[in-house]
């Protein structure tokens, strides 16, 4: 097996069949997309076919397909399942895009001087997703396919992953693995290999403010009514203290507490505050006492704004106080916290919060719990093994802030760990504009899955 001359004689090849993915605006959340998203899941099972896996199929849900196809050679050898996504988010604000988000093409940046690749989902995560379809074609190229693979792709990740779970749960015999394989998080850099082992979890909810029936002319009322917008920016506002903790009622309450030998490992990877202030351009970072910002982004919960509305958005002045205000709000959970029992101490606590002038409603939309790996697991050792192997030198492990709410729902029914290998860098701008995934990534993930593999097998057979 020779990933690296495979990639050398094919590398056109690589680069234009992710392309065509990258085409098709597989959009999710906004149903004018759903051809799309069919397209796409028509085209990934496509691929299977072209691999030669069996059992290719495309299964419809209530949302949107799941493709599923697989290659089981021994039932001796250990069986990965490899769980990606082919839908992506919205393209939006296109205004900031210095291209079509579905025109793929590749520029060099400071981070990339190889070239990177710029389109919606091509490091979140066609790129990445696609990477573990070459990695099978390197390895049936060299006929050596080491383990019994299983390919489950969905098209709801962006989504909430809402009729994946009850799909694992029909069809556990057919997801059976020992290990599961994700190519969705990042690493720390391209010198600097990383492997996964955590995801924050997530509760998110909508809230809504009401105060006087319709809105109301601000000179004939303002001053003698409540104003909901006001009264929403001061509740927000109070979400958080002095120190950066989060007011929540019982918010903490049994949070795992990582032990300052953990936190000293962790502070070993290499980061420097100036450099992450100047990668997003702020003055200052900000966030709860007593933490570092690694620590703020991976050990610790948050909670955030992620849009806040109401009354008059338009042209010029109107003089208006709105009958309505509105936010979405995400908390990042850790190990410890329930997405459901946060979601209800949320709402309980933001309608005791509000004065008797106005009415709160709180909507919970998709949420997901948290999930942890020790680098003890022995798909994590083959894992580190095969990043040794590629790039030279031993990955670090990385708890990310992130989520994928689908993996520790895996562990649960399906009873195996999930080894995320990510090869996206935080740089990457992923759900914003000017997406990209670096050709080096992308080339270096085809490399590299196929020793994963190799070595997970040994391991298993001794
Ligand atoms: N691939 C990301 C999650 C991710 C990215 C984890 C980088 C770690 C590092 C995934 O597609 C995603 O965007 N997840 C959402 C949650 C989902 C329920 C919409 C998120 O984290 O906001
Ligand atoms: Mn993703
Ligand atoms: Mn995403």
């Amino acid at each position: 097996m020779n990933p690296k001359k495979f990639i050398e004689s094919n590398k056109d090849r690589l680069l234009n069949e992710l392309f065509e993915l990258l085409r098709i605006p597989s959009i999710s959340a906004d149903p004018a997309y759903n051809s799309d998203v069919q397209a796409c899941a028509e085209a990934i099972s496509g691929h299977m076919s072209k691999l030669g896996l069996d059992q290719v199929e495309i299964f419809k849900t209530n949302g949107h397909p799941i493709v599923y196809g697989e290659c089981l050679i021994d039932p001796n050898l250990p069986t990965v399942l490899v769980y990606g996504h082919y839908d992506v988010q919205p393209a939006d604000p296109i205004d900031l895009w210095h291209q079509d988000p579905f025109e793929p093409v590749i520029k060099t940046t400071e981070i990339h001087p190889e070239g990177a690749i710029f389109a919606r989902g091509a490091c979140d995560d066609k790129g990445q997703m696609f990477m573990h379809f070459k990695a099978f074609e390197v390895m049936k190229d060299a006929g050596e396919i080491p383990c019994n693979i299983k390919f489950m792709i969905e098209g709801e990740e962006e989504v909430g992953s809402m009729n994946l779970e009850p799909f694992i749960s029909e069809h556990k015999e057919k997801l059976a693995c020992d290990t599961i394989l994700i190519s969705d998080t990042g690493m720390i850099a391209n010198d600097t290999p990383s492997i996964t082992t955590g995801l924050r979890g997530l509760s998110y909810v909508e809230v809504e403010v009401t105060g006087p029936n319709r809105d109301l002319h601000s000179g004939l009322y303002g001053g003698a009514v409540a104003n909901p917008l006001n009264i929403l920016a001061k509740m927000v506002a109070g979400l958080h203290d002095e120190k950066g903790k989060i007011t929540v009622n019982g918010f903490y309450d049994g949070v795992e507490i990582v032990s300052l030998e953990e936190r000293a490992l962790m502070a070993q990877a290499p980061f420097t505050q100036e450099a992450f202030n100047a990668s997003i351009q702020i003055p200052a970072p900000l966030g709860e006492d007593g933490y570092t910002t690694s620590e703020r982004t991976s050990i610790r919960p948050a909670l955030d704004v992620n849009g806040m509305w109401g009354g008059y958005i338009g042209e010029g002045a109107k003089t208006v106080i709105p009958s309505k205000a509105y936010a979405k709000i995400s908390m990042r959970l850790v190990p410890g916290q329930d997405p459901a029992d946060i979601t209800e101490k949320f709402t309980k606590h933001f309608k005791a919060i509000a004065p008797k002038s106005v009415s709160v409603k709180v909507t919970p939309h998709h949420g997901g719990l948290p999930y942890v790996t020790h680098a003890s697991n022995p798909a994590y050792k083959s894992a580190s093994k095969a990043y040794e192997k590629t790039f030279g030198k031993a990955a670090l492990p990385v708890r990310s802030g992130g989520s994928i709410p689908i993996v520790a729902l895996f562990e649960q029914i399906l009873g195996a760990k999930s080894i995320l290998m990510g090869f996206g860098l935080d740089s990457d701008a992923i759900h914003s504009p000017n997406e990209h995934f670096g050709v080096f990534n992308y080339f270096k993930g085809i490399e590299t899955i196929p020793y994963f593999y190799k070595f997970y097998a040994e391991q298993h057979s001794s």
